[in-house]
């Protein structure tokens, strides 16, 4: 069989040569002591693309989001957050188990939150029968509502909300790179509602391991301390932070190409009989698509879509095509190791999968 085109996810990634090279030459200390020169070039480097005045390297990005759950709240506090957030439908109750709060979800087909909405959510005030509302936490770009970027409108007026009960702000910004490139803007605009802000090295950017949280300097310190609290004390860190700093510097504008190749995907799979997606809402380089119950091409396997889905998603890894494929969903993802030719083996796979 020919080389596996991996499209579940962009953190599939494996580290370049170049990238390689630069870990294995990278100045390194003991970063639990503080030591690490490379760690600590990172975090400068970050804190300052970002805006904020100071910024942490921890393992992965659910850490960074759980840092700052725990950086602006305590036990039994609420934050307000999407009902398809990676915070609180993938981080393993953290939330709940780590730092003792309760989410409270919105639900919307964009990520947005609602001023309306937020503010009916809030707990303000003493009442002792309510978790008192500390947080409001945004996700961009938006993994679980198609990977669309935020409406800056939505956020401005939730953030003046926040600001005006004196709540705290953090934005998931896993993938907040991808949202910069396809909106235009930079991260630091993106970022600049927000108290805190992680951002992930190790999707689309395709470093091997590693997060940053970024926030002023007090919550930044409080975050290092729970960091080692939570086993994220990382030694000779330099190693992986380096790949980051490279990840920076050449991965970035690339992204671009990413997000071209999930359109022209997307593109082709609304020509396919069998299948669907909703083209618009294709704005990164993650593709949402679904099989046409309806259609004779996917009944054939079963009645029930679920099943369908599930049958498609093997009948596209026996063709060397690999994707999220579960009876909930199916998820095409493009990154740095799917080139033109990648793109064009899947298609065919799609395409023959379900002929
Ligand atoms: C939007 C979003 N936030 C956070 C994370 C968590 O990142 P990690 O897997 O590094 O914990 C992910 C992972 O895919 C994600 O998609």
């Amino acid at each position: 069989m020919p080389h596996i085109v991996d499209l579940r996810s962009d953190t599939v990634t494996r580290p370049t040569a170049a990238m390689r090279a630069v870990m294995a030459a990278a100045p390194v200390g003991d970063d639990v002591f503080d030591d690490d020169p490379s760690v600590h070039f990172l975090q400068d480097k970050v804190a300052e693309l970002l805006g904020k005045e100071s910024a942490l390297f921890v393992p992965s990005g659910t850490m960074a989001n759980q840092l700052a759950v725990r950086a602006h709240c305590r036990p039994g506090d609420e934050a307000v957050l999407h009902a398809r957030s990676h915070v609180f439908n993938y981080e393993g109750g953290a939330a709940a188990a780590l730092s003792g709060v309760t989410l409270r979800p919105i639900d919307s087909m964009d990520g947005s939150l609602g001023a309306a909405a937020v503010a009916a959510a809030l707990h303000l005030g003493d009442d002792p029968h309510l978790a008192p509302t500390r947080l409001i936490a945004y996700e961009n770009t938006h993994n679980g509502c198609g990977g669309v970027v935020l409406d800056p409108v939505d956020v401005d007026a939730v953030c003046a909300l926040a600001r005006r009960h004196g709540l705290g702000l953090h934005l998931d910004g896993a993938r907040l790179y991808n949202a910069a490139i396809a909106s235009g803007t930079s991260i630091a605009a993106l970022a600049a509602p927000f108290d805190t802000v992680s951002l992930c090295l190790s999707k689309g950017l395709g470093a091997p391991v590693g997060s940053l949280l970024a926030g002023d300097r007090g919550r930044i310190a409080h975050a290092r301390r729970w960091r080692k609290a939570m086993g994220g004390g990382m030694r000779q860190a330099g190693i992986l932070a380096a790949a980051g700093t490279y990840a920076l510097d050449h991965h970035v504008e690339r992204l671009a190409d990413d997000h071209a190749r999930a359109r022209r995907f997307a593109a082709s799979i609304a020509t396919i009989d069998g299948l669907r997606v909703d083209v618009g809402q294709v704005q990164t380089n993650l593709v949402y698509f679904d099989v046409d119950p309806a259609s004779p091409a996917v009944r054939r396997w079963s009645a029930d879509v679920g099943a369908m889905r599930v049958v498609l998603a093997a009948r596209l890894r026996e063709r060397g095509v690999w994707i999220a494929g579960t009876a909930a969903r199916l998820r095409a993802v493009f990154h740095l190791d799917v080139d033109d030719g990648g793109l064009e083996r899947a298609l065919a796979a799609l395409r023959d999968a379900v002929g």
